[in-house]
């Protein structure tokens, strides 16, 4: 294993007073972050690794507001999560969120390590992390897109350092006891500050064109479906305007990934 690079507790400490100073006065006000309810921040991370903090915000609040509680989102239809995700994109992020709140209230409490959190549908490293440092203060540290800029631009990490490595260097930078405030400073200074514009650090992933075309024509056939209870092929290739060479492909992924059904001929929304 490479080493990694010893960072002096003069230097964390000073990285922690810039951070802190900066974000006493520029801190930003988010709904989630007025609560600690871990089924709250589960849902606000889901919708975040996706949607824009402001595009998210209204979305979250009427989410809650539908599903106040854990059993309420597990007790509702499929059809109904994906019509209240409807914006969002991402479909599968919403049948997982369902599927993770079933698997949730059949254990006793809310799970609390990453390894626990990690065997629920779409929750992995960084969501696992990233709810059990804003429901309960964990000494633990996570990092997503903003994080891992700041840490380049600060020059404790370059743009190749792999994401195993991202971590442990997050970890040693964490101030002990102040996971929750720490990791809100951060995102906050990620955002309003050293922006992808301003550091020219680009996210990792890029998705391809193609994937991103995909992932629009199936978003349109799912809301399409939850506007109209069942649908033939050919009233979607017309109505939502998909290629023809395309729909098979596209209705093949949606159902394997259950975000739809067939019946005879017919498509339509999980029950
Ligand atoms: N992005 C992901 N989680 C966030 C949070 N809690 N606040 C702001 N941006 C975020």
């Amino acid at each position: 294993m490479k080493e990694i690079t010893r960072i002096s507790e003069t230097r964390i400490r000073k990285f922690h007073e810039k951070i802190f100073t900066w974000w006493k006065k520029n801190k930003r006000s988010l709904p989630w972050r007025e609560t600690t309810n871990p089924y709250y921040i589960m849902i606000s991370e889901i919708m975040l690794q996706q949607t824009q903090v402001n595009r998210s915000i209204e979305k979250y609040l009427e989410f809650i507001d539908k599903y106040p509680t854990i059993k309420d989102l597990a007790e509702a239809s499929v059809s109904s999560v994906l019509k209240s995700w409807s914006g969002l994109g991402y479909n599968r992020r919403a049948l997982w969120l369902h599927e993770a709140a079933n698997q949730i209230v059949k254990l006793k409490d809310f799970p609390e390590t990453p390894e626990e959190l990690q065997k629920l549908k779409g929750i992995g490293p960084y969501t696992s992390r990233s709810i059990l440092i804003f429901a309960f203060n964990y000494d633990i540290a996570t990092v997503d897109t903003n994080i891992r800029r700041i840490l380049i631009a600060e020059n404790f990490a370059k743009k190749e350092t792999k994401e195993k490595e991202l971590f442990i260097i997050a970890q040693k930078l964490l101030p002990k006891g102040k996971a929750r405030d720490w990791h809100n400073a951060l995102m906050d200074f990620g955002s309003l500050v050293l922006t992808s514009a301003k550091t020219g650090i680009k996210p990792k992933t890029t998705t391809s064109r193609n994937s991103k075309e995909n992932r629009r024509f199936r978003g349109i056939i799912v809301k399409y479906l939850t506007r109209n209870s069942k649908a033939l092929k050919e009233r979607m290739i017309k109505n939502c305007n998909i290629p023809t060479e395309k729909i098979d492909d596209i209705l093949e992924g949606l159902l394997a990934d259950g975000l739809i059904i067939k019946i005879r001929k017919y498509y339509a929304l999980p029950e």
